[in-house]
């Protein structure tokens, strides 16, 4: 596992958006995997300015969700499926026909779960995946205790977590308590992790998963069973790492053609 401590969550968007530039460039038609929520904002709006001033080609790239919510009416603004057509699809030029994701609305949910991860398998797999953190840890909708080898299912959403996406909608009340994820097996199964943490409200779960022990209650530990697993901080997120210095060391004294 790879840490890179940047300045600012501006830096960071920079950062993993030349990332995936390199990788369409070598791959156009490439699966990125999305995830929501605040912090990968920056990615996609470094990756639309890259768009509109010819630095990237993304007309054939694939972009795929990383999980839903159960039950929100089809069309609703903060299912997922609507955030990634408007924070990443239509910003980059695609439609519709270049995005994969889970049917929140499905009558057969369980069905639908299996689905998508078949789905995701007959695209080739995803090739780089953009993860986040939730507070408790989480990466997807995989709450604490979720398996290590999970695959795409429903889950039940923490208290936690549904608090802290209450400010997405006009009050906790209208959070669902169940979603789709992405598993982490499924999660596993990408040839390269990218998890993106900013802000002081991130440092304990960082610490947890980069330096704690692998284990189920911090999903977010399981990126240290990935061969390819790169976890970018700002200065905040990074400020509760023991080994921050050594981090930073071997950052600083990376050769550049080596990338993310
Ligand atoms: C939700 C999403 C996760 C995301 C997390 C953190 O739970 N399912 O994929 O990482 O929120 O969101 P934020 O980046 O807004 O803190």
């Amino acid at each position: 596992m790879e840490i890179v401590i940047v300045p600012d969550p501006a830096a960071a968007g920079e950062l993993i958006a030349a990332a995936i530039t390199d990788l369409l460039t070598d791959k156009p038609e490439a699966l990125l995997g999305v995830a929501t929520g605040s912090t990968p904002l920056p990615i996609y709006q470094s990756l639309a300015a890259r768009v509109a001033d010819g630095r990237l080609d993304a007309s054939r790239a694939r972009i795929c969700q990383l999980d839903e919510y159960v039950g929100l009416p089809a069309g609703h603004p903060e299912s997922y499926r609507s955030v990634v057509l408007r924070e990443v699809v239509e910003p980059l030029g695609l439609t519709e026909d270049s995005f994969l994701g889970p049917d929140g609305n499905a009558e057969d949910i369980a069905a639908a779960a299996i689905a998508y991860d078949r789905a995701l398998a007959e695209a080739g797999g995803v090739d780089l995946q953009i993860l986040g953190i939730g507070t408790d840890g989480h990466i997807g909708f995989n709450e604490p205790c979720s398996s290590l080898s999970s695959r795409t299912r429903i889950k039940t959403l923490t208290r936690q977590t549904r608090v802290d996406n209450a400010r997405f909608f006009d009050s906790i009340d209208q959070v669902p308590h169940h979603v789709i994820t992405q598993g982490i097996g499924t999660i596993l199964e990408a040839r390269h992790l990218v998890l993106l943490a900013t802000g002081e409200a991130k440092a304990e779960a960082v610490a947890l998963a980069v330096e704690g022990p692998l284990a189920a209650v911090v999903p977010a530990s399981a990126l240290q069973l990935h061969q390819h697993a790169t976890v970018v901080v700002d200065e905040a997120a990074a400020s509760k790492l023991k080994l921050a210095g050594y981090f930073r060391d071997t950052y600083a004294a990376k050769p550049a053609w080596q990338g993310l």
